[in-house]
């Protein structure tokens, strides 16, 4: 049965722009030029809401800027995934104290997910008396409401109320680049991982219509992006909350089958709920990319039975073996939690096991941070930081030596990239990426970025691999 999904009517939306004209018709008078500066933390969701208070800005007539002293609006995106993100927005917060100094009129914004906590709104109302608006990840579509009213008002506004969440269509994107875009398919989660906060900010799944991600695929394929990733908490639940009969495989075909060369990506997929379906049709769609981001996030049933998990080892194995059997050459990235709580040396022993049977491509390795709320915040651990901190030290070992030896069989494979931007050194000056994903730094005329090109693997190391172009097959 699909639960009820909260959508903000269209006419809101509409209200919203019609702010960002009062604003721009008030910010840019006397030919004044605004300028405003997004600072963002965290996952490529955080990224992808930017990209959404950028356009607002944008309509409200701000240009941009890296430079904080020179902005007249900064807002700081922020994430609660981990203690040390958010230890760096506080302090980069508090460092503002000098830029608002210098120029008194600064409105600075805090959003994301790091305020929908109780505990850090009421931290920075009271300790940070320069921030001027505060507003959680379901606020963002009355970003420019917001904002009019402290405009206005000249007082601190505080938006960050408990919610599942809705879906807002509408919003104006300003995307940072020109040949990747992340497209938004889902927001939420509704897993609730012992460890993880993300449930508790973001709301729960919610799907946007088959329809409204498609319009939008089309557009950027329209508008020559080469590199689409489809992104969601949990991707593989797509479309459960619809009760239309489309789910994240037939996503998939139906992104396919637009006219065009472009490449499909996605993240995160939940190992409970990939299916055979979708490695099924990753390997019959020729635009969807060979590469598999699964966080395991342990490798011992006994830890992920009380990380809420809902799988075990055997089942995650099983999923990566029939994975790579539709696609021999898939790309295998996960991400992996060190010391959770009570996690014994036995248990990481597991982990590692697992890396080596396994054999990921990447790894991203995090030790386990304590998010009050959580139920794994209450759970007793008697290890010490310096016990997380050796096994972590040890899980990145193995994890870089296995990207090495996996990189190292690239050399002297010729490969089709996709070149997206410039790296800023010689003699390497372009960057690149396979169609798993694995990064190659070439030598070449900038001209080239945003097209694919033949490369052949010259040398390699643990974080990337070096190629020198081919000539285009078939000349033209
Ligand atoms: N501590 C450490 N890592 C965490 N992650 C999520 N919550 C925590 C936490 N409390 C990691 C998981 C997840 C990734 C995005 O962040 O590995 O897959
Ligand atoms: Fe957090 Fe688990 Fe949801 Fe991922 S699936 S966002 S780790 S609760």
């Amino acid at each position: 049965m699909a639960t009820i999904r909260k959508t903000i009517a269209p006419g809101e939306i509409e209200r919203q722009r019609e702010i960002c004209a009062r604003i721009r018709a008030r910010v840019t008078a006397d030919g004044a030029r605004p300028l405003a500066l997004v600072d963002t933390y965290g996952c490529q969701q955080n990224e992808a809401d930017s990209e959404k208070l950028r356009g607002y800005l944008a309509e409200m007539g701000f240009g941009f800027t890296s430079d904080e002293f020179e902005a007249d609006v900064i807002v700081v995106n922020t994430c609660a995934v981990r203690e040390h993100a958010e230890m760096r927005v506080l302090g980069n917060v508090g460092a503002l104290n000098h830029t608002k100094k210098a120029r008194p009129t600064q409105i600075i914004a805090v959003c994301g997910c790091m305020v929908q906590q109780e505990h850090m709104a009421g931290k920075i109302k009271k300790s940070y008396p320069i921030v001027d608006l505060v507003f959680g990840p379901h606020e963002l579509w009355r970003f420019p409401e917001l904002l009019e009213t402290v405009m206005e008002r000249h007082r601190r506004v505080f938006a960050a109320e408990k919610d599942d969440g809705a879906v807002a269509e509408g919003i104006p994107l300003r995307r940072d680049g020109s040949v990747k875009a992340w497209l938004s398919i889902m927001y939420g989660c509704n897993n609730f991982c012992t460890y993880c906060i993300v449930p508790y900010v973001r709301g729960r799944e919610r799907s946007r219509l088959p329809e409204d991600v498609l319009a939008e695929a089309r557009a950027l394929v329209a508008a020559g992006y080469k590199d689409i990733t489809l992104l969601g908490q949990n991707v593989n639940s797509y479309g459960k909350d619809l009760g239309g009969g489309v789910d994240f495989a037939d996503l998939i075909r139906m992104i396919n089958d637009i006219p065009g060369e472009f490449l499909i990506r996605f993240m995160t997929s939940h190992p409970r709920d990939a299916t055979e379906k979708l490695f099924r049709t990753m390997a019959e769609c020729e635009k969807c990319a060979r590469h598999l981001h699964l966080p395991v996030q342990s490798g011992s049933d006994r830890i992920l039975k009380r990380m809420n998990r809902h799988y075990d080892r055997a089942k995650y194995l099983a999923e990566i073996e029939t994975a790579r059997r539709y696609m021999p050459d898939l790309v295998v990235t996960t991400d992996i939690i060190v010391g959770f709580p009570d996690e014994s040396e036995e248990d990481f022993e597991d982990t590692l096991s697992l890396c080596e049977e396994v054999r990921f491509d990447a790894m991203f390795t995090f030790i386990y941070s304590k998010r009050v709320g959580t139920p794994a915040a209450s759970m007793p651990d008697p290890y010490t930081r310096e016990d997380k901190q050796r096994r972590f030290e040890k899980l990145t070992e193995l994890a870089n030596r296995i990207s090495a030896e996996k990189h190292r069989a690239y050399e002297g494979k010729t490969l089709r990239v996709l070149v997206d931007g410039e790296t800023g050194k010689e003699p390497y000056n372009l960057s690149s990426r396979t169609n798993g994903g694995r990064l190659v730094h070439l030598q070449g005329d900038p001209a080239l970025i945003g097209s694919f090109a033949e490369v052949k693997i010259t040398a390699s190391n643990t974080w990337a691999l070096y190629g020198k172009l081919q000539p285009a097959a078939g000349g033209g």
